[in-house]
């Protein structure tokens, strides 16, 4: 067995690959879009603030909801969208929510999720992790369940959620808090170890009930399952039985082994849940000679558009924990004599990276990956609303710098009988096998085109960087496709979000410190949907390109939402209060507002309300990450701005770019802070509105694995320290927030 050292802490969610010469805008300059009408503005009168730990109590405000957006759903008579007072920025150890609400710890890394499993320690003597709660909670949905055990549209006290495991904390080679002495961070790794990890990825399906005012788990209900990175996965779609996918495990290409770093969601209309592979790659390793093993066939191509080169180490090293099949799948060298893979892993990083359909309700049916929804590093898959008669269409994003927003448009129309299939996975067959994948261009004039990621698309077809050998190959080698289509590189598409009242598709662009006006290498100049370049300071140094992140947002101008043209204005852009006007702070923030690296982002089914979460190493100087809540307008209802830049040599660069009405305080505030070094991620809500579920991930996750025996040097000890569990290691958990006078939730 080698033995190696890992390379310094990196941040994994920062993968950027793409070399490929796709211009970052279109030169072409049509038709301007027409701005519509301004929202009307409101006032707001705040009083004192008084902090405390996990809630913040204030005075009360009352705003003028005199509301003339026609995109709003109608709000009871006795509330007001957005009447609460909004959450400081803070750097506290705690989860802060506006005065008049109450968050509680609902479901922890390591909460047990069958009879007979103990509680939680919590001090990395913990096993069993096949049958608890995974860490590093990510996105969720919420599934009603019925007092006859079957789903439930309209069940408000009783449901499963299905959460995301996304990954681990880790310095090095070891997520430390899961081993008592913090791991082993040498190769080999040890076997216990590594099967501690494995297990604490993939996803988690638990159980709750609220009884009274009070949400609970059910640790022992038979609803409850995990899937890891070792569970049998079924491939779906035009890759199954695809040569791509032939390994020694399965020959005949139909099954994989695990869904791997699940980031963001997605529920279909049909009741199943949707969970996104993202960094999958970072996984696995390879052999510093494996591209002549190969014989720098095209397979080198698609290994480096995917990030991994010869010579590549993985995030964990489970590949050296043992001669067992299932550690060895983690080295996707070629080492085998057979001509198609089936004796090796050389094609087991094909199996990761989709769309993968899961029945909550069901653990006897075999979770899918949906091939046909394309490989990426995907975040989550936003349905836009099914109608009778028309496609299914579902957007998604794909993070890493200068990576593309995609859209998938459904062969079969939609038939509202499927809403409560008793196969609930053969509607997935229906609408998720079948159909069109396209990548977004965004132009300089405000409109934008959706490109087919298809044989049919003669670009594609014809790609001399590499060879599409049919729709499988395009598929699994989406970025690719996309590369030869022309789609516009973005500033890391994390999650998209469809407006339950219009139909507009809000995609959160996380940061790209890669933006450059003289771009060199793999730098990416502005251009009119990422239009930002500039400089924020933290801590005395500076941090470049766009790295507070903006939200971008698509009218499809297709009634169905199938067509390939739409419009696109930036809703906000990310930035800190008193950066500025002209050049950063484009929209206008407050400090009631202000905020960097959008990521998680869903509309509200009950309020139309849009969240939006952060996932931020720029203004930690600041804050922690939050949770903001807004009422957003719609596309055009902003200006044209024109950022002037200088290039190097001397001359002039225009961008223009197209900005959102700024909001008006009772139009977007921020709604939670939480602890100290963990990401705001997941939300879910019960059908009312009146419970809203959401994570945190990786409190604490700056600790040193050194100071592992010296609880006091724990960056974080949340949630120990707001009452919950065993231990003090920092654990990744889901939170309920209800408001205390029992009306919806962000009123
Ligand atoms: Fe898992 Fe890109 O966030
Ligand atoms: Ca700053
Ligand atoms: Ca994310
Ligand atoms: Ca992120």
């Amino acid at each position: 067995m080698k033995t190696k050292t890992n390379t310094p802490k990196v941040d994994f969610n920062d993968e950027d690959s793409n070399t490929s010469n796709n211009p970052t805008f279109d030169s072409v300059l049509q038709t301007r879009l027409s701005r519509r009408g301004m929202l009307k503005g409101g006032t707001l009168t705040l009083g004192s603030v008084l902090f405390g730990v996990g809630g913040l109590a204030a005075c009360g405000s009352s705003s003028d909801d005199d509301d003339d957006s026609p995109e709003t759903p109608p709000t009871s008579p006795s509330e007001t969208l957005l009447d609460f007072t909004a959450v400081p920025k803070s750097l506290a150890d705690a989860v802060i929510v506006p005065s008049g609400y109450t968050a509680q710890v609902l479901y922890a890394l390591g909460d047990p999720l069958s009879a007979g499993v103990l509680a939680y320690r919590n001090d990395g003597t913990d096993i069993d992790f096949e049958n608890r709660a995974g860490d590093h909670h990510d996105g969720m949905e919420w599934f009603g369940l019925g007092a006859d055990n079957r789903p439930s549209a309209s069940s408000t006290d009783r449901g499963l959620l299905a959460v995301n495991h996304e990954a681990t904390t880790n310095e090095s080679f070891s997520s430390f808090f899961l081993h008592q002495d913090g791991g082993t961070n040498t190769l080999p790794r040890p076997a216990a170890e590594v099967d501690k990890e494995v297990a604490i990825h993939g996803i988690s399906v638990v159980e709750i009930q609220k009884t009274g005012n009070s949400w609970a788990t059910m640790s022992e209900s038979s609803f409850n399952f995990r899937l890891t990175a070792l569970s049998e996965i079924e491939i779906a779609g035009p890759a199954r039985g695809n040569p791509l996918l032939v390994t020694k495990y399965s020959p005949d290409a139909t099954r994989t082994r695990g869904t791997l770093n699940n980031c963001g969601t997605g529920k279909s209309p049909w009741g199943t849940f949707l969970t996104g592979e993202e960094n999958w790659y970072g996984y696995f390793t390879r052999d510093s000679a494996d591209d002549a093993a190969r014989g720098n066939d095209k397979s080198v191509t698609s290994l480096l558009r995917y990030g991994r080169s010869q010579g590549a180490g993985s995030r964990h090293g489970w590949e050296s924990a043992g001669a067992d099949d299932r550690y060895a799948r983690w080295n996707i060298s070629q080492s085998g004599t057979s001509a198609d893979g089936s004796d090796d892993y050389r094609n087991e990083m094909n199996g990761q990276g989709y769309i993968v359909e899961i029945d909550p309700y069901d653990r006897s049916r075999k979770a899918k990956k949906r091939t046909a929804l394309g490989r990426f590093a995907h975040e989550s898959a936003a349905f836009r609303k099914a109608v009778a008669g028309q496609p299914i269409v579902v957007y998604m994003g794909d993070d890493a710098r200068g990576e593309y927003i995609y859209k998938w448009v459904s062969a079969a129309n939609w038939d509202p009988a499927d809403a409560d299939a008793i196969s609930r996975m053969s509607a997935g067959d229906k609408y998720l096998d079948n159909g069109k994948l396209y990548a977004a261009k965004f132009s300089e004039d405000g409109t934008g085109s959706w490109l087919e990621l298809s044989l049919q698309n003669p670009v594609v077809s014809s790609s001399a960087t590499y060879p599409f050998a049919d729709q499988a190959d395009v598929a699994i080698n989406a970025r690719l496709a996309a590369d030869a289509a022309g789609a516009t590189k973005m500033d890391r598409p994390e999650w998209c979000g469809v407006n339950p009242a219009n139909g507009e598709v809000y995609f959160a662009l996380t940061n790209n410190t890669s933006r450059r006006i003289d771009p060199t290498g793999s730098q990416y100049a502005p251009d009119a949907a990422n239009p930002r370049v500039y400089t924020d300071m933290k801590n005395g140094t500076a941090q470049m390109g766009n790295p507070n992140g903006h939200i971008l947002r698509v009218r499809e101008s297709s009634a169905t939402g199938s067509g390939d043209q739409f419009d696109w204005d930036v809703y906000l852009f990310g930035a800190q209060a008193d950066a500025d006007a002209g050049t950063i702070n484009l929209s206008n923030l407050t400090d009631d507002q202000d905020f960097s690296s959008p990521d998680g982002l869903v509309f509200s089914e009950a309020t139309g309300l849009c969240w939006f979460q952060t996932d931020d190493g720029a203004y930690t100087d600041v804050t922690n990450c939050m949770m903001l809540a807004a009422r957003p307008g719609q596309v055009g209802d902003g200006e044209k701005k024109s950022l002037n830049y200088t290039k190097a040599d001397g001359s002039a660069l225009t961008v223009d770019t197209y900005v959102g009405q700024p909001p008006a305080a009772e139009q977007l505030k921020r709604f939670l802070v939480g602890p100290v070094g963990c990401e705001i991620t997941g939300f879910c809500e019960t059908p009312d509105g009146k419970a809203i579920f959401v994570n945190i991930q990786h409190p604490g996750e700056n600790t040193s694995q050194a100071d592992i025996a010296n609880p006091s040097k724990y960056t974080s000890q949340w949630p120990s320290n707001f009452g919950y569990g065993a231990g003090v290691r920092p654990r990744s958990a889901t939170i309920v927030i209800t408001k205390d006078d029992g009306g919806r939730i962000g009123t």
